[in-house]
């Protein structure tokens, strides 16, 4: 019998492997220079979770959770995003009780039943950020500043910040009628999905790609002539914040998100290395989902990367790196050699030391082939004559010189050797 993996998922090894343990290091450096701390919380949640933070009517929400009931009747769900999963935990561990505001990160899978194609998955990594317990621009401020010195530290370059004010869910509701009304009688320009749209989420048409409906989206009426006075002061002060950290980036005032918790300030990061899913990172504030979950009135913003797409936006002079140039490679021959190879390997290790030996490989040549794939800087060489005399030939890989070098001290000799490269 063979198994297949699921459509949507895959197997990260090698240069992706490195790549995400890479970009993971990054986020714990650059998150924690910004005074995020880390959180897990679990892949599976209570569905209701979801539903209530998302949206019903989302197209998560709809159509991509992978849910479940079970052996308890508990309906269940695969998260398909982390903010939610994070604010009940704020809740549940009474961070909101403790003074001032939260500050996590969070590096996790992530699950989504979408159709397969290049840049999206349905099982897919996101590294995030979210701050809570604060209504200051100064924090949508930072958590943009945070994503950007991440992108940059990460080797993403060329990626573009385009920024919306989506005002709060009352001046929504006026906006969503006032978009109705427009929109109704262009229906003969919107393509099918923006008719559905019509009725079930107003807001999503503005999304829209098709170049008829763009046509129509262009002329209808902008939020922005919605919004109140505080909510247009706090998204300019979020702006002059950017400003004066030197961050780029452009108004998008027909930007909405595929995710209904978001209030005033959200953004979106595009790269043009993306292709049709140009999303790289996105995120917002969401001023309600706190209290929705039973919190007290309190504020908070954050962001996720898509990291499968942030691999797939590296430059090529940023490769994930290979195994380490200082890894000693040990090639012996004949069984008593093996055997004291595989205690010089262990002592090597022991001391932090990365070395490696192919037991399967019986030949020198076919260990030197090996050593030689493991990209390993050194080989030690033992044979049988060597270890009468008590000794071993240390190989330089990157101009073949040979030295011999005594069996005894070996470990010392070779971790003071790997100290002065
Ligand atoms: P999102 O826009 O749904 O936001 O997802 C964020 C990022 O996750 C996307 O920009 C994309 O890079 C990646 N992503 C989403 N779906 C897929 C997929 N099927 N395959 C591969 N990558 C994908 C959120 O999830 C919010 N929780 C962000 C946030 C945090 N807002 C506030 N705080």
């Amino acid at each position: 019998m063979h198994f297949k993996r699921l459509r949507g998922t895959h197997d990260i090894y090698g240069d992706e492997a490195r790549g995400f343990e890479r970009l993971e290091a990054a986020a714990r450096e650059v998150f924690g220079v910004f005074g995020f701390e880390e959180i897990r919380t679990p892949v599976m949640e209570e569905k209701e979770l979801f539903t209530r933070a998302l949206g019903n009517d989302t197209d998560v929400v709809q159509k991509e959770m992978y849910e479940f009931e079970d052996r308890s009747k508990v309906r269940i769900a695969l998260r398909p995003e982390g903010t939610a999963g994070i604010v009940r935990a704020y809740l549940e561990n009474n961070f909101d009780k403790r003074e001032g505001l939260c500050k996590f990160y969070y590096v996790g899978p992530m699950f989504r039943s979408e159709r397969p194609q290049a840049g999206r998955l349905r099982q897919f990594h996101q590294i995030g950020v979210e701050t809570l317990g604060t209504d200051s621009p100064y924090a949508d401020a930072e958590v943009i500043q945070c994503l950007a010195a991440y992108l940059d530290r990460a080797g993403a370059g060329g990626y573009k910040i385009k920024l919306n004010n989506l005002g709060t869910f009352e001046e929504r509701k006026h906006f969503k009628g006032e978009l109705k009304k427009y929109f109704e009688p262009h229906q003969k320009g919107l393509c099918e999905d923006c008719v559905r749209r019509l009725e079930k989420n107003v807001f999503r048409i503005l999304d829209c790609k098709v170049e008829s409906c763009r046509k129509v989206i262009e002329k209808s009426p902008p939020i922005e002539n919605f919004l109140n006075a505080e909510s247009k002061a706090h998204y300019a002060a979020v702006c002059e914040a950017l400003d004066a950290v030197g961050i780029k980036y452009t108004h998008d005032f027909y930007m909405v998100r595929g995710l209904d918790y978001y209030t005033k300030t959200v953004f979106e990061i595009t790269h043009s290395k993306l292709g049709a899913q140009d999303a790289l990172a996105a995120g917002g504030r969401y001023d309600s989902l706190i209290e929705t979950f039973g919190g007290k009135p309190a504020g908070a913003v954050g962001f996720a990367i898509g990291v499968e797409r942030l691999l797939m936006c590296l430059s090529p002079e940023e490769p994930a790196q290979g195994p380490s140039a200082n890894t000693f490679f040990i090639a012996t021959l004949g069984e008593e050699a093996f055997r004291e190879g595989f205690k010089l390997l262990s002592r090597l290790r022991v001391r932090g030391v990365a070395a490696l030996m192919d037991f399967s490989a019986k030949s020198l040549k076919s260990q030197m082939r090996s050593a030689d794939k493991s990209k390993s800087r050194y080989v030690i060489i033992l044979g049988e004559d060597e270890l009468k005399k008590g000794i071993f030939i240390l190989k330089d890989m990157t101009n073949g010189s040979q030295k011999e070098l005594g069996l005894k001290e070996a470990v010392d000799s070779l971790v003071s050797l790997r100290g002065t490269n």
